[in-house]
């Protein structure tokens, strides 16, 4: 059986999950469990990033002892997984032993290969982001710098350091983009911004701090704290049991298949993570796809503006299979996305209601009318009959090639297009007329109308894991045969066998 290790971005647990946070785990999820069905071993990961200067800071805000603090916040990202409905197969949190280990391992690497050395700061930090800026990357208001990019304010930090020597990586990296792994960074634009600011030259990387403590001390040094950024970014490794790299976790599993980020975390997943990982002697994991940012009129989420969508509030008044199918459909997965409640009631109406919902329903009420509710015998097949189902079949590649590059949006469009056409052919045929006069007829259209559902569910079960096994219960497909191979057998379903009781799949919203 084929690997496959798939991680989201470590959630900052201060604040609440917001639409952001959903959106990045969502996607990943949808990757991990196409590739389950399509029998790879699948590592999925996810957790809570919990060191670092804007935890210390909440917690003293709030007085509270520290580490009850982050078990209190983890906890909150921990039921979000639930509430998204993830299949992580693991939640770590920088805060455990594991991680603590692997992180002081990197470390002595760094210094092992003379990576590190001591020198001192004098630069701009953004606590909210955890990030280091150059001068031409702030900007003033009002007196108050910010950083260009994000938006959040910065402060002059100066005091003694341990640096990396980004600087002396930055040909290897640019080579490793251009030449040996061109689809390290995707999409394209992401990999050009990349390679753009690497050109303009890299600085040696400030990656340890002594104005407060809550981080992993440097190794015979307790006066710093690892760099947060240098912390987290290790916790892909930490679940892999690092550094015992004779496990079997880390053997099947590094180098990761793909990191999924947010393009706000572009530089330290593309940029510092293979430089820390080059200087460690550790492979490099194969891609960091960034998605884009999702807006709310047309704006990015803030509380000033008021503009914040929360899933849980959408997941508890629509459901959490309609979030997923409506983030994924309306948001093209490299670019930036609006989304409204307004867009999401019209994608639930038309393509999960009126389109794939539709088909079943019309389909299993009518073989519970009409057919003593059990699947009808194929007889002889049609040319019609034959372009429906191999439409569908000759597709199987494609499909999981799309997946393979992260092109969800085009994955999507194909399989919504199948329920469409199967809504088609079952009007075109109109096995109602048929049970007038051609029962066999009918039993045959009736049939592969059945398979298509089966194999449309199957295409749909990463988007919409709940709903679609809902239609495969009610088919009776054994959980082990719920898989893209068996999507090839265009006869698989028995005929006799029983077709369960079926309720509505999705309300429709009305406005
Ligand atoms: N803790 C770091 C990640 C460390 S990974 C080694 C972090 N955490 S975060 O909680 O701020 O963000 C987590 C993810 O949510 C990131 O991928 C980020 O891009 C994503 N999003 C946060 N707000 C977002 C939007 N409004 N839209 C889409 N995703 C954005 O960064």
């Amino acid at each position: 059986m084929k690997n496959f290790y798939i991680t989201t971005p470590i959630y900052y647990p201060s604040g609440k999950p917001h639409m952001g946070h959903a959106y990045s785990s969502i996607i990943a999820d949808i990757f991990a469990r196409f590739k389950r069905i399509d029998d790879y071993n699948v590592m999925f990961l996810t957790g809570t990033d919990e060191h670092g200067l804007k935890m210390q800071r909440e917690a003293e805000k709030k007085s509270k002892d520290i580490k009850s603090f982050c078990d209190e916040l983890s906890l909150k990202f921990k039921d979000l997984t639930k509430i998204l409905n993830l299949s992580n197969n693991d939640f770590i949190r920088t805060t455990e032993q594991r991680h603590h280990k692997s992180v002081i391992d990197i470390w002595s690497r760094l210094e092992k290969s003379k990576d590190i050395y001591l020198s001192k700061y004098k630069g701009w930090y953004s606590v909210s982001d955890e990030a280091y800026y150059d001068e031409d990357e702030i900007v003033t208001k009002n007196n108050i710098k910010y950083s260009k990019g994000s938006g959040s304010k910065v402060e002059w930090v100066e005091e003694e350091s341990y640096f990396f020597k980004l600087s002396a990586w930055q040909n290897k990296l640019i080579k490793f983009y251009e030449e040996e792994n061109p689809k390290f960074i995707l999409p394209k634009s992401r990999k050009n911004e990349v390679i753009q600011f690497v050109k303009k030259g890299l600085k040696d990387l400030s990656v340890s701090r002594t104005s407060f403590s809550w981080g992993i001390p440097v190794p015979k040094n307790s006066k710093h704290v690892i760099y947060v950024w240098l912390d987290a970014l290790t916790n892909y490794l930490s679940a892999l049991n690092f550094p015992n790299t004779n496990n079997d976790k880390y053997k099947s599993f590094w180098p990761a298949d793909v990191h999924i980020i947010g393009k706000d975390i572009l530089r330290f997943h593309a940029i510092y993570w293979p430089a820390f990982l080059m200087a460690a002697k550790i492979p490099l994991p194969k891609r960091v796809y960034g998605h884009g940012w999702i807006l709310s009129d047309q704006k990015k989420m803030s509380k000033s503006l008021g503009n914040i969508l929360d899933p849980i509030e959408i997941i508890n008044n629509y459901g959490v299979d309609q979030l997923r199918y409506y983030l994924t459909k309306e948001v093209s997965l490299g670019n930036d996305g609006n989304i409204s409640l307004e867009s999401l009631s019209d994608c639930i109406n038309n393509d999960l209601a009126n389109n794939y919902g539709n088909l079943c329903q019309r389909v299993f009420s009518f073989i519970n009318k009409n057919c003593n509710s059990k699947i009808p015998k194929l007889n002889k097949v049609k040319p019609e009959d034959k372009k429906l189902t191999n439409d569908l079949i000759d597709q199987l590649p494609k499909l999981k090639e799309l997946i393979e590059n992260q092109e969800l949006n085009q994955y999507l469009k194909k399989v919504i297009e199948f329920s469409f056409n199967a809504n088609k052919y079952f009007n075109d045929q109109e096995p109602w007329s048929l049970k007038k006069n051609n029962l066999e007829r009918m039993n045959t259209v009736l049939y592969v109308i059945l398979n298509q559902i089966r194999s449309i569910s199957i295409l749909l079960y990463p988007i919409i894991p709940i709903s679609t096994t809902k239609v495969l219960d009610t088919l009776t497909i054994e959980k082990s045969q719920r898989n893209i191979k068996s999507i090839e057998n265009s006869t698989f379903l028995k005929d006799g066998g029983l077709i369960k009781k079926f309720d509505i799949l999705f309300k429709k919203i009305e406005k």
